[in-house]
């Protein structure tokens, strides 16, 4: 397939690197490519950033059939620009478009686009500490029919967009709340796919905890409501009497790659590392016995978001002495220090542009 180049006339004003939030600007240029029957995945393009013209039946605004993934381009040390394992977002792309009944991309094709993306774009990419360039790949169903079933075409396309820290924290512990009485998702449902559909699903409940104060919601399991799931848009870790626990993936979880790259570093550090069922009981048994030492969420975002406090119903609990905890911290230092080209990336995590 002949990806075909069409450069912007305009170039828009850069945001300086300290006044970057997360996903309100977009960069000049993005890439997108369109699937019917016939003719499949074709007419790959790069393209100035622009609205997409949409009929008002098409069914991605009705039934919600949308996938996306998240990822970030990095300045490293040398003024290079690089990614953090790229190809694991797309391998997870595709698995969320086979359970939203979406036809899958080539993930070959898709990562030397997304390079050729970025290299037209590439002085978008910030260089203050803490920041990058986020990548947004998306699929929409774009039949225009009110009719349920899987549509039969679809706009893939990736957007580009210059951020800073996730979290008006920073690195600094969040509040998060536990959820009381709803669930992001259900074993069988779409909790281990990236469909925006779970993320309408978490509005609610995120909304009322950012009312009194709190970040994010953490999603107890969908059948029992008692054992933890994920944080809205992170995956959860626990360091308990040194054990370094996260739920293991069940379905309702999504497939973290940051969580992946903790477990791996975990194991690799020689620690007591376990993916297994936690309840918030043994969370708060824990506390009680002055056995929870860490607890910290793990995501593109944010990489590693320390927790500082959990709620759950009226009980509060502060974790260790509310201040980064030294786990949470070498972990970040890692990741980050690998993302940014400050150390060795022993692993092959990291893909040049
Ligand atoms: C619901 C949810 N869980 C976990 C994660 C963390 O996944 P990753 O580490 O691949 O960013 C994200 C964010 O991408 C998310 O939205």
């Amino acid at each position: 397939m002949q990806l075909s180049i069409t450069r912007a006339d305009q170039l828009k004003p850069h945001p300086k690197d300290a006044d970057l939030h997360f996903g309100d600007v977009f960069t000049d240029h993005m890439f997108s490519m369109d699937y019917d029957r016939e003719k499949g995945w074709h007419d790959p393009r790069i393209e100035p950033y622009a609205s997409i013209a949409m009929d008002p039946a098409t069914m991605v605004l009705h039934y919600g059939q949308a996938i996306f993934e998240g990822l970030k381009a990095f300045r490293n040390v040398s003024g290079g620009v690089q990614m953090f394992r790229p190809q694991d977002n797309f391998k997870r792309l595709n698995r969320s478009a086979r359970r939203l009944c979406i036809p899958e991309i080539d993930e070959a094709f898709s990562l030397d686009a997304l390079k050729q993306l970025l290299t037209i774009d590439q002085d978008w990419v910030p260089s203050a500490p803490g920041t990058a360039l986020y990548i947004r790949p998306t699929i929409i169903a774009m039949d225009p029919f009110l009719g349920v079933r899987a549509s039969n075409t679809y706009r893939y396309y990736i957007i580009l967009g210059p951020v800073g820290a996730y979290y008006a924290e920073g690195f600094n512990p969040v509040k998060i709340m536990v959820a009381k009485g709803y669930v992001r998702a259900v074993r069988g449902g779409l909790g281990e796919a990236k469909a925006g559909a779970n993320y309408a699903a978490s509005l609610y409940a995120g909304t009322m905890a950012y009312a009194e104060g709190y970040s994010q919601v953490l999603w107890l399991d969908g059948v029992h409501q008692k054992y933890i799931d994920e944080v809205g848009s992170m995956n959860i870790f626990f360091v308990i009497d040194d054990e370094l626990i996260t739920p293991k993936l069940n379905g309702s979880i999504l497939p973290g790659i940051t969580r992946d790259s903790v477990l791996r570093l975990g194991k690799k550090w020689g620690m007591n590392v376990s993916e297994r069922e936690l309840s918030l009981d043994e969370v708060f048994e824990a506390h009680a016995s002055g056995k929870l030492q860490e607890v910290f969420g793990a995501g593109t975002a944010a990489v590693i978001s320390p927790v500082g406090e959990l709620k759950y119903g009226d009980d509060v609990i502060t974790i260790g002495d509310g201040n980064v905890g030294p786990i949470s911290q070498k972990l970040y230092d890692a990741i980050t220090d690998i993302q940014y080209g400050k150390t060795e990336d022993p692993d092959g995590w990291i893909v040049e542009v």
